[in-house]
């Protein structure tokens, strides 16, 4: 996507063609600067520090780490430590797994001396089959957004309310929630986006709001506890979030209080749909309330905040009284039963074992 009417990606190989770099998600929204991952460490870092976060950023991310370690040595040993390594990162985001997976299978039987080539061009390829994943996800939803434009009057915009950061700053380009968005918006539809701030990491005021602002998509930033009353007022036509992990079933794992989301549209007989790229799928899990491992952060995400002072300085500060406990749980899981519709590159399908088996079924064979 652009930023201001420049193209970027998210990660990409620099000009001595080994080294990767990423865009520095925890400076945002105050400061865009680049850093270069030179070795497997610092891809693990850039993960674990959340640099780079989105299931499948961090999935691009692991597989140009699987890179550098193999450029270092590609022994078996050191291929299979890069791989725990890595995957040690963070629990919840399916599409590391999925990554570095597909890494070790295009590695695993090659001689040694061909592995560093065959890595390079394997993660080219991922980070490729991500951005035409995420533009088929683009179109299939832009033809939902354009019926529900085709039912407004005259000069009424479509109101979509996202959740959390499932924009191009979470994939390679494109976003997932964000494609249909990015798509209709291109294509001149009149659509303006509420964008909950996502306590406590708040990556929809300092990570949604700061790319639609920069491609120039209408958006307003709402405090979390917003969605139920904007929808209750017929100011939402739909919810569209990403996911870091959906079951076979359909159950969607996200970011911490989408499931309130879910629930309160369904109250309002709004539709929900879920962005959902086949690598964001787990074949192996059905409930996703009891199966899908759910990250626990530090505690001071939500005990502190960080932000811009009115002099242009960035500083930190508690939020919390000292000595109250405080807990921070990443993620939740929206049952299957709330979904309205998964948006896959292959079409919108539901949230059931039997459609999304359908729509996969070269990998729902893998099903537990
Ligand atoms: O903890 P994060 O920032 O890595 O959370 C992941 C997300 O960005 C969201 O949950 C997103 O909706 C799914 S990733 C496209």
């Amino acid at each position: 996507m652009n930023v201001d009417g420049t193209p970027y990606r998210t990660i990409w190989l620099n000009e001595d063609g080994w080294s990767v770099a990423i865009i520095d998600q925890t400076r945002f929204p105050h400061v865009f600067e680049t850093v270069t991952l030179r070795t497997v460490d610092d891809a693990a870092h850039a993960i674990a520090s959340m640099q780079v976060r989105g299931a499948p950023l961090i999935g691009a991310t692991a597989a140009y780490g699987m890179c550098l370690a193999v450029r270092a040595d590609p022994s078996d040993e050191n291929l299979d430590s890069a791989y725990r390594t890595l995957h040690a990162t963070r629990p919840t985001a399916i599409n590391l797994k999925w990554a570095l997976d597909e890494m070790r299978a295009a590695l695993r039987n090659l001689a040694r001396e061909d592995r560093e080539t065959r890595a390079y061009q394997r993660a080219w390829e991922i980070c490729d089959e991500d951005v035409e994943i995420n533009r088929s996800i683009g179109r299939h939803g832009h033809a939902i957004l354009a019926d529900i434009a085709s039912r407004k009057a005259p000069g009424e915009r479509v109101n979509v309310l996202t959740h959390c950061n499932a924009g191009w700053l979470a994939t390679v380009d494109w976003g997932t929630a964000t494609a249909p968005i990015y798509t209709a918006y291109n294509e001149g539809m009149d659509i303006h986006v509420w964008v909950d701030e996502t306590r406590p990491r708040n990556q929809g005021a300092s990570l949604t709001a700061w790319e639609l602002g920069h491609h120039g998509v209408p958006h307003t930033v709402i405090a979390d506890n917003v969605g139920g009353h904007l929808m209750q007022h017929g100011l939402v036509d739909l919810v569209i979030t990403g996911t870091d992990r959906t079951t076979a079933a359909g159950d969607v794992c996200n970011k911490i209080g989408t499931y309130l989301k879910a629930l309160a549209a369904k109250d309002n007989d709004i539709p929900f749909y879920v962005g959902l790229p086949s690598p964001t799928i787990d074949f192996t899990i059905r409930d996703g309330v009891r199966d899908v491992p759910i990250e626990q952060r530090s505690g001071d995400e939500v005990s502190r905040m960080t932000g811009r002072t009115d002099d242009g300085r960035i500083e930190t500060v508690t939020i919390v009284p000292d000595g109250s406990d405080v807990a921070n749980y990443a993620f939740d899981v929206t049952p299957a039963r709330l979904v309205t519709g998964l948006i896959t590159e292959r079409g919108v399908c539901a949230a059931s074992v039997e459609a999304i088996a359908t729509m996969f079924p070269e990998r729902a064979s893998d099903e537990a």
